[in-house]
């Protein structure tokens, strides 16, 4: 039998609160994520957890996050009162109580990120519970050689020509593909190289749906819910 689809809050729970947040993440786990997904970047020498290079979007600062003093960085407003997180700070938050799938963005992030992981894990947490991903492959092969336990994820936005071959050479554990590209051919390739697939973002039930038919191993949703609500609904009826 195959396991259930896996539920990945998308930078938290972003369709109900301020993405990348602690209230995002609490948000998520709450309804059932048993993932989360956040962005880290790192800025004046700490890894602060944010999507976008520059601050306007989701905060109320201006500029760039690399030009700017981490007590400026975390002097802002990231929605509804929330300050943008530390990497640390998402550990403690979310202690155990769901996997943390870490998307590295920008450059610098690989090596002060690793050595968090590792500090994490002599404190109790777990690989198993962890997972570096990246759209930058060159990274996710340096983390792979700071630390060969790390589980990585190799993101994509496209369909290869040959499939998932080049997460496989990355000595990756998973392949991380865009809705728009998904087929089944995708998904039995990955699988025959032991590879899980996790697709993103997967909002609407009836894709959700579509994606547990296709055999695919989990989803990045920015609404937890939807996943829980339509994986049951599905096992109801038999699938
Ligand atoms: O990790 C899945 C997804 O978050 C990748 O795209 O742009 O939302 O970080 P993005
Ligand atoms: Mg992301």
């Amino acid at each position: 039998m195959r396991s259930e689809l896996l539920c990945i809050g998308h930078r938290g729970a972003m369709g109900h609160e301020p993405e990348n947040t602690l209230l995002s993440i609490e948000k998520a786990i709450s309804l059932g994520a048993s993932w989360v997904e956040i962005d880290v970047c790192f800025a004046d020498g700490h890894l602060i957890v944010i999507h976008d290079g520059r601050l306007e979007r989701t905060t109320n600062g201006t500029g760039y996050i690399k030009e700017k003093t981490f007590e400026y960085l975390r002097s802002l407003n990231a929605g509804k009162d929330q300050k943008i997180p530390t990497l640390e700070e998402v550990f403690a938050t979310v202690n155990g109580r769901a996997g943390l799938n870490i998307e590295l963005k920008g450059l610098q992030t690989t090596e002060p990120a690793i050595s968090l992981i590792k500090e994490q894990i002599d404190q109790g947490w777990s690989y198993e519970n962890t997972l570096v991903s990246s759209f930058n492959h060159r990274e996710l092969l340096n983390a792979k050689r700071l630390d060969p336990n790390v589980l990585t994820g190799a993101l994509i936005v496209g369909l290869p020509i040959d499939n998932a071959a080049f997460a496989e050479k990355l000595g990756c554990y998973s392949v991380h593909l865009c809705i728009d590209f998904i087929d089944e051919v995708f998904v039995e390739d990955a699988h025959k190289r032991g590879l899980k697939v996790f697709v993103f973002t997967v909002n609407e039930p009836e894709d959700i749906a579509r994606m547990e038919l296709l055999g695919v191993d989990g989803v990045f949703t920015d609404y937890p819910e939807r996943v829980v609500k339509t994986r049951a609904g599905v096992a109801s009826h038999g699938g």
